[in-house]
């Protein structure tokens, strides 16, 4: 089935170089405001554990200024669990952030976590909170990720965007039939990480995948065209890339 394609767009990286100095100046609370203005259709960001670049008083400020649904990456810990379910944003997608919680290519390893990944899913949909999983997209962590109660997945595009020639065309197919995969057992299917004008556009393609999440290039572009440009770019090349 064709679903809408939403842009979520991740503010992290304001807040990288915000922290680069200390002080306020940029503010991602500013950009996720910029972003909504711009199209975007929900603002993502990742409180890590030790917050390299949100912080906890960013979160407050977000969920009170922003109008746009707001999906929190976190890490499957009792911390991260505790500041969702305080703030319970429209959505949480569980990131990995520890090397043994990775697979071998960078996506959360639910496959090898499902006993104590599924608790935390439980907790987070009893909230309200819509749960993804950040996953590569390959069948056995999809194949978990719907055996554990997830009811969304976002497919880690990183090794697509990477990968150059032949193998980016291997890379794509991966995640086409993992998007196709997701379909076949109800799951609503995401993708992002690594996305840029270039790479968006097969992927935007796929007409089952409902929500990109795309940060680092929005931002590195932002410095030369602006913020609203690189989104609104961005957002044309989906909609065309979808029609
Ligand atoms: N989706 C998830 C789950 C992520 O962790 C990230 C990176 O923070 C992104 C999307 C966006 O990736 P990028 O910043 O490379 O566009």
């Amino acid at each position: 089935m064709k679903r809408d394609l939403r842009l979520g767009v991740n503010i992290d990286h304001v807040a990288t170089i915000r922290n680069a100095r200390g002080g306020r100046h940029p503010d991602p609370v500013r950009a996720a405001k910029l972003a909504a203005d711009s199209g975007a259709a929900g603002i993502t960001a990742h409180l890590r554990e030790a917050r390299r670049h949100i912080s906890d008083e960013d979160l407050d400020r977000l969920m009170a200024a922003i109008h746009l649904p707001l999906n929190l990456e976190m890490a499957a810990t009792p911390e991260m669990v505790a500041i969702a379910l305080r703030h319970k944003p429209h959505a949480a997608c569980i990131v990995p952030e520890r090397r043994e919680e990775r697979t071998t290519e960078g996506g959360l390893d639910v496959a090898g976590q499902r006993d104590s990944l599924r608790p935390v899913v439980a907790s987070l949909l009893e909230a309200g909170i819509r749960v993804s999983l950040f996953i590569e997209p390959s069948p056995h962590q999809i194949e978990a990720a719907h055996a554990i109660g997830a009811p969304v997945i976002e497919l880690h595009t990183g090794a697509y965007c990477d990968a150059l020639g032949a193998a980016r065309e291997r890379e794509l197919a991966r995640v086409v039939a993992a998007a196709a995969q997701a379909e076949q057992l109800g799951l609503e299917c995401h993708a992002g990480h690594g996305l840029s004008y270039e790479t968006v556009i097969p992927v935007a393609a796929i007409p089952t995948i409902s929500e990109l999440n795309i940060g680092h290039f929005l931002i590195g572009e932002a410095i030369f065209i602006g913020l609203e440009d690189s989104i609104r770019q961005m957002r044309g090349l989906m909609i065309q890339a979808r029609t």
